[in-house]
């Protein structure tokens, strides 16, 4: 069969065949990260591009997956990190006010109380997870080194702003893509030089905004004119794609669909609830991270949202929800593990190679917008 052929300029921008991008989806808290170094090349050897989940793998750590993904591919490829405000994260271990102190001091009582009784209420074992959360200034400065001294083709920052990383990473050729989920950060971004707006809408699997994708991306795109927008949340196929393509975005970012993708690393078990979940059984919720998150719902996420308990800011609450994720997973409890997953969950219903994924939307938009779309444009009588 032929390729089919979708063109916008996405592709001239990050040398691409298809305005195809794979989300860079980081670690499932004590799963690992889903855009690892298989199902990015395979997506940037089909055509799109590739992403690594980069945000939770120690600076050695992303080093070598960005070299395995080299070895897979001569294709470009991204990595995708979190760069949350710096001065609401943790101080660098080894410095700083707070340093040496475990940070489950700091917890508020009531919050560790609730932990301890959900962790009985599951009947989990008494295990502990190490003590500090990994997100500190110090660490993310660390990723970024690694990022530009393996001058990465792409970088995305799925989270905070890269402005600070932007003359680096342009020095160097590299292309910058920032998420968002409002008009007022992606005025921010733009204006800091991200060269891609990705325009992130609530629909979205994973940390995820307030506004519904079909009313975010032309607000986006009217306000960040002429820097080029990407849709993200909810396109899960061709026609999905297409609609990107009517409301001004030059591409598509897609997390979900790829989740379940022959190549994509995550348990069977996660994957199959994926696969048999309708659209009705995602839940945003802040327990796994202390920011808004949609998931695969499940009773750890419905007891704590029942109880109307705090959160702790990020990234603090991973830190401490990982005290009774760590010991579900231990305990083989997976029913209870973070699962993110977007609203497009119920109409992903079949594992396949992500190079069948990205092909077969890519037909299906051309197929929509060539023959479907302009056969309804009636012209009007003299
Ligand atoms: C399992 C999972 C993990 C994710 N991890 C990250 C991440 O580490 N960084 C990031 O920028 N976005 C992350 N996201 C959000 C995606 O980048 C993307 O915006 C979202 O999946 C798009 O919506 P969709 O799931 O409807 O395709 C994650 C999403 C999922 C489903």
């Amino acid at each position: 069969m032929s390729r089919p052929v979708l063109r916008t300029p996405l592709c001239d921008l990050l040398g691409i065949e298809y305005p195809v991008i794979l989300a860079g989806m980081g670690s499932s808290g004590t799963t690992p990260a889903v855009a690892r170094a298989e199902l990015v090349a395979a997506v940037s050897n089909a055509g799109g591009l590739g992403v690594i989940g980069g945000a939770a793998f120690p600076p050695d750590e992303l080093r070598r997956e960005i070299r395995k993904v080299r070895d897979l591919t001569d294709k470009p490829f991204g990595v995708d990190l979190l760069l949350p405000t710096l001065g609401q994260l943790p101080p660098a271990s080894g410095g700083g006010e707070g340093a040496g102190r475990d940070w489950r001091e700091l917890v508020p009582g009531d919050i560790r109380e609730f932990v301890l009784r959900l962790k009985r209420q599951f009947d989990l074992p008494d295990v502990q997870p190490e003590a500090m959360p990994r997100f500190t200034p110090d660490y993310i400065q660390r990723q970024m080194e690694v990022v530009l001294e393996e001058r990465v083709p792409v970088f995305a920052s799925g989270l905070g702003n890269p402005a600070p990383f932007v003359p680096d990473l342009h020095r160097q050729g590299a292309r910058v893509i920032a998420l968002v989920g409002n008009v007022k950060n992606a005025r921010r971004v733009a204006d800091g030089g991200a060269d891609v707006v990705v325009a992130q809408g609530y629909d979205a699997g994973g940390h995820t905004g307030r506004i519904g994708t079909m009313s975010l991306v032309p607000q986006v795109v009217d306000a960040v004119a002429p820097t080029p927008v990407v849709a993200a949340g909810g396109i899960g196929d061709g026609r999905g794609l297409a609609a990107a393509l009517c409301l001004g975005a030059v591409g598509v970012w897609v997390g979900t669909a790829f989740l379940v993708a022959e190549e994509s690393p995550l348990d069977p078990e996660l994957k199959q609830r994926i696969l048999e979940a309708s659209e009705e059984d995602t839940r945003v919720t802040r327990i796994y991270s202390g920011k808004t998150m949609r998931n695969i719902t499940n009773p750890l996420i419905e007891e704590w949202e029942r109880a109307g308990v705090p959160t702790l800011p990020f990234p603090f609450q991973g830190a401490i929800i990982r005290e009774v994720t760590y010991a579900a997973q231990k305990a083989g409890r997976k029913e209870l593990l973070m699962n993110p997953a977007g609203q497009v969950a119920g109409m992903v219903r079949r594992i396949r190679p992500a190079r069948e994924i990205l092909e077969d939307m890519v037909a299906q938009a051309a197929e929509v917008l060539a023959r479907v779309l302009p056969s309804r444009v009636q012209a009007s009588p003299p």
